[in-house]
């Protein structure tokens, strides 16, 4: 699993964009008044795609504020899921799903390949930042096992060789191509 990590930012404070400010004036009112801490995960996820994959302790900061409650609560938050980031990830973040479904179907030579191909461990980024890699649990996608999550995207029935391909696809800024059942199984 990744190594999460408190990161001191020097970039000086966080400040959404305006755009994200529209946003979350959009989120916050699906939720009852003096309930705006509820939105933590829509605000974080949005501070984390401002931040370009990652959340420095100063994002985390500013959502706090935002939301009017404890650095604490959020810092909480942002280190349990391990869908945020609190060290820089790669421009492509992938997710190895390592469970027992994906692991009975190969995970570990999915694993294998990445590693090998890209030259780093779980937990690390490429020198050239392009990638980074981290062992997950369980993505929800079990029934096209094994399964690989790419920033937002996932990557089903996966083979050592279509992985190659995937990682050569996006060496070269290529998006993967969508992978198709070959059974008629549906997502
Ligand atoms: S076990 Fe890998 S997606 Fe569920």
């Amino acid at each position: 699993m990744h190594t999460k990590e408190a990161t001191s930012s020097s970039q000086g404070p966080f400040v959404f964009t305006s755009e994200n400010q529209k946003a979350i004036e959009g989120i916050l009112q699906k939720y009852p008044v003096g309930r705006q801490a509820s939105a933590i995960l829509p605000v974080l996820d949005l501070a984390q795609r401002q931040c370009g994959g990652w959340l420095p302790r100063s994002a985390i900061e500013a959502v706090a504020t935002l939301l009017k409650m404890p650095f604490i609560r959020a810092w909480e938050v942002a280190t349990f899921y391990t869908m945020f980031h609190l060290t820089p990830v790669g421009r492509h973040h992938i997710q190895l799903c390592r469970t027992t479904p994906c692991w009975l179907r190969g995970s570990a030579e999915i694993q294998a390949v990445c590693e090998s191909h890209l030259g780093i461990k779980s937990g690390e980024v490429t020198p050239d930042g392009k990638f980074s890699l981290q062992e997950v649990e369980c993505l929800g996608a079990c029934v096209h096992a094994p399964v690989v999550q790419i920033n937002d995207d996932y990557v089903e029935d996966v083979t050592p060789e279509s992985m190659k391909r995937v990682l050569q696809d996006l060496a070269t800024s290529t998006k993967p191509k969508a992978t198709q059942p070959e059974d008629g199984k549906g997502t």
